[in-house]
Order: C-alpha cells, then sequence, then structure tokens
C-alpha cells in the first residue's frame, strides 16, 4: 500500500508551501487537489456553465483535460487546461472563489475522487486539501491538519500575490477568506474539518522552516 500524507486547512494557511516542500524533501508525488477544483470552474468560465448547474458541472470534472508538468514557475508545476497554459488563471481570487462554490457540489467532488486517488502512486504521495483526510484519503497513515487565524491567513495570501506583482488589497482579501472559511465550512458534502486521527498545528506564530519541522517530526512517529 503506497503511503500518504494528507495536508489540510482552511485557504491561505501555507498547505501549498509546506506540502511541497514535504513531497520534495521525501522524493514523493505531490497532489494539489485545490487546482483541480479551480479548474474545474475555469472550464465552467470557458465553456458557459453556470456555477450551480450540477449536472453540467460533474460532468466536466469528471472529464477535465488538464496536464500537469513540473517546470520551473515560481517553483510550482505549469498546469495546462485543453492544451492552454492556465497556470496563472487559475491562482486569480476570482478563480478560487469560483472554486468554492463548484466544491460545495457532491456531484462535482465525487466526479474528481478518481482523479485524486490516481496521483497515489510509488513511493509515496504528499495531498493538500480540505478533506484529503476524511474523504479521499482515509486510511492515509499521517493526517496533518494546518490552521491560523483569518486575519495572518490573509496577510500570508496577501505578500505571496504582492510578490507575484499582483494588484491586492488586504481588507479585501480578509473578506474573502471570511467567505471561502464560511462556505467550506458549512458545506454538506466534505465540510472542512480535521479527520479525527489528525495532528492539529496552529501555524498563527510560525515561520515556514518551523511548521515544516513540526510536520516532519508529527509523521515520523
Ligand atoms: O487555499 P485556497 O482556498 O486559496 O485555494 P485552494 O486550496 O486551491 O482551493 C480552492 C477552493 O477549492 C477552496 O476554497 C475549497 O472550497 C475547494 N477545495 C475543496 O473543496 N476540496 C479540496 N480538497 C481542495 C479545495
Amino acid at each position: 500500500n503506497v503511503p500518504v500524507v494528507t495536508v489540510d486547512g482552511p485557504s491561505g494557511v501555507g498547505k501549498g508551501t509546506i506540502s511541497q516542500l514535504l513531497a520534495k524533501r521525501l522524493g514523493w508525488h505531490f497532489l494539489d487537489s485545490g487546482a483541480l477544483y479551480r479548474l474545474t470552474a475555469l472550464a465552467a468560465r470557458r465553456h458557459g456553465v453556470a456555477l450551480d448547474d450540477e449536472e453540467a458541472l460533474s460532468g466536466l470534472a469528471g472529464s477535465l483535460d488538464v496536464r500537469f508538468e513540473a517546470g520551473e514557475h515560481g517553483g510550482t508545476a505549469l498546469v495546462f487546461l485543453e492544451n492552454r497554459d492556465v497556470t496563472d488563471d487559475i491562482r486569480k481570487e476570482e478563480c478560487g472563489s469560483d472554486a468554492s462554490v463548484v466544491a460545495a457540489l457532491l456531484p462535482v467532488r465525487e466526479a474528481l475522487l478518481q482523479r485524486q486517488r490516481a496521483f497515489r502512486r510509488s513511493p509515496g504521495l504528499v495531498a493538500d486539501g480540505r478533506d484529503m483526510g476524511t474523504a479521499v484519503f482515509p486510511d492515509a497513515p499521517a493526517k496533518i491538519f494546518l490552521t491560523a487565524s483569518p486575519e495572518v491567513r490573509a496577510e500570508r495570501r496577501y505578500n505571496q500575490l504582492k510578490q507575484k506583482g499582483l494588484d491586492v488589497n488586504l481588507p479585501s482579501l480578509l473578506r474573502e477568506i471570511a467567505e471561502r472559511d464560511e462556505r467550506d465550512s458549512n458545506r454538506s458534502a466534505s465540510p472542512l474539518r480535521p479527520a479525527e486521527d489528525a495532528i492539529v498545528i496552529d501555524t498563527s506564530e510560525l515561520g515556514v522552516q518551523d511548521v515544516f519541522e513540526q510536520v516532519m517530526s508529527a509523521i515520523a512517529e
């Protein structure tokens, strides 16, 4: 059975950074499950599908034509949708917000299940998301759940976007994060919550290196 480390938590908590570092250190594969929801939302916009059309959306999610390509792009992989480079498009706040709307639909989540599980290949997988430990890989031997206050998360997101040269505003990011939390935690399909056997780490006062070390020692146990 191929090992999996799940890294779940709310918007802007730094899961992406930590789980990519972890995958690199372990030499394991990496699943950015949020990217699949973002891609579904982007595909919906491109094909003129309404964000509440469950049937059409689950069809899109189930047949997404995506390709992840390892490449130097701020350290992350390039993402192609229908052979177009959408690496930057899927990172936009608007796309993240659309993603959290389509992610609330159970048929969309079900349509993405097999695709996510297919990332579990030898020698191992680090899976980043909201429900990696609760729904997608409930048998994972190591589960991490990261938290931080909304203010800290908004600030992290602010710095991240600013570094990319994007035009951002802190109060509106904080509002976005609060909305995203509300939708992710209160939906009936796989609401955001730590798995019973997850190790919860509050990262509000911690730097990337500290979090990484805590995660490394947690999974070594
Ligand atoms: O961290 P952030 O919310 O900005 O982005 P993300 O991790 O790329 O996820 C985008 C949206 O997809 C989230 O707000 C969730 O609503 C949804 N999502 C989900 O429902 N389940 C996952 N496993 C991953 C993301």
